[in-house]
């Protein structure tokens, strides 16, 4: 059988880790798959996309800056990527229509609940950042059934528009919005969703809010501890994880979308936590 052809699309692509995995899951599953990175134009995302489906493109992840792009070219979305407002995977429906599905608030609850064995249902959350990465997350998160969660932000009204937003997806007592100075009180889970620490910066939390048993989650990952979950250890965190097992976890749910086949992803975790 030939390979049937999926990619990623963003802008730069040369870091993108998707085509390592997508590979691996390709291998351990023996699902005709093949798996590239294309870099489209910046004004160019609607004509590359067309383009890939138009000559056979099986299945896109769409990355940073065509996620919420990929949201509005789309025919239709799946529910759990209506409210985020962005998109990571795309592909064609029986009937030629091009779908959205946006798995990235899977990918993290599956990391942290079955990688980890964190328990989300009744604890107690705080989520930093109000950009597209947490919008992103945030519907799966309350599918969880947390007591409550609070997103704090820099640019405080942000976090509050997105607390409006989900606001009929939980009881309005338990999804809160705030700055970062106001959460004085241990949470269960802190998840980190900005992207401060790509200008090295730090999020300026009142250190009360981590407790020994605190997990703390960055959605950001990199071979070394990043600079957020080294300020939680530094803070009394002991459980620290970065967002490896969310990227693996991500794509193997577009590939289950996809192939209709669950790629196992410990193994794949490992081999880019070695590479
Ligand atoms: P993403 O797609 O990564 O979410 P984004 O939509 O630009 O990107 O959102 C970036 C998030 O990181 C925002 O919550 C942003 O805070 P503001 O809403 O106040 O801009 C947050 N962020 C970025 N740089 C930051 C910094 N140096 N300190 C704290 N928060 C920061």
């Amino acid at each position: 059988m030939s390979n049937e052809l999926y990619a990623v699309v963003g802008h730069p692509i040369n870091h993108s880790k998707s085509p390592r995995i997508h590979g691996l899951f390709a291998k351990h599953t023996g699902e005709p798959v093949e798996y590239t990175a294309i870099q489209a134009p910046l004004d160019g995302f609607a004509a590359t996309v067309h383009q890939f489906f138009e000559s056979g493109g099986k299945g896109l992840n769409i990355t940073v800056p065509f996620k919420e792009q990929a949201w509005a070219l789309a025919d239709r979305r799946a529910t759990r990527a209506e409210k985020a407002g962005a998109a990571n995977t795309l592909y064609q429906n029986r009937e030629g229509q091009l779908v959205a599905d946006n798995t990235d608030g899977q990918g993290l609850v599956r990391d942290l609940t079955i990688n980890h064995g964190v328990e989300l249902k009744g604890a107690r959350i705080l989520i930093l950042g109000a950009g597209g990465a947490v919008r992103g997350v945030l519907g799966p998160l309350l599918e969880q059934q947390p007591a409550c969660l609070t997103i704090a932000n820099r640019t405080v009204a942000k976090a509050e528009a997105l607390a409006t937003l989900f606001a009929d997806e939980a009881d309005v007592t338990r999804l809160n919005a705030c700055g970062f100075e106001t959460p004085v009180q241990p949470f269960d889970v802190i998840i980190n969703g900005t992207s401060a620490s790509l200008q090295g910066d730090l999020p300026p939390l009142c250190t009360n809010v981590i407790a020994a048993g605190t997990v703390v989650y960055d959605m950001m990952y990199s071979s070394q501890t990043t600079t957020f979950n080294q300020w939680a250890l530094d803070n009394g965190a002991v459980r620290v994880f970065d967002g490896l097992g969310m990227l693996i976890e991500q794509a193997a749910e577009s590939f289950r979308v996809w192939r209709g086949v669950q790629p196992e992803t410990a193994p794949v975790i490992d081999a880019l936590r070695n590479d």
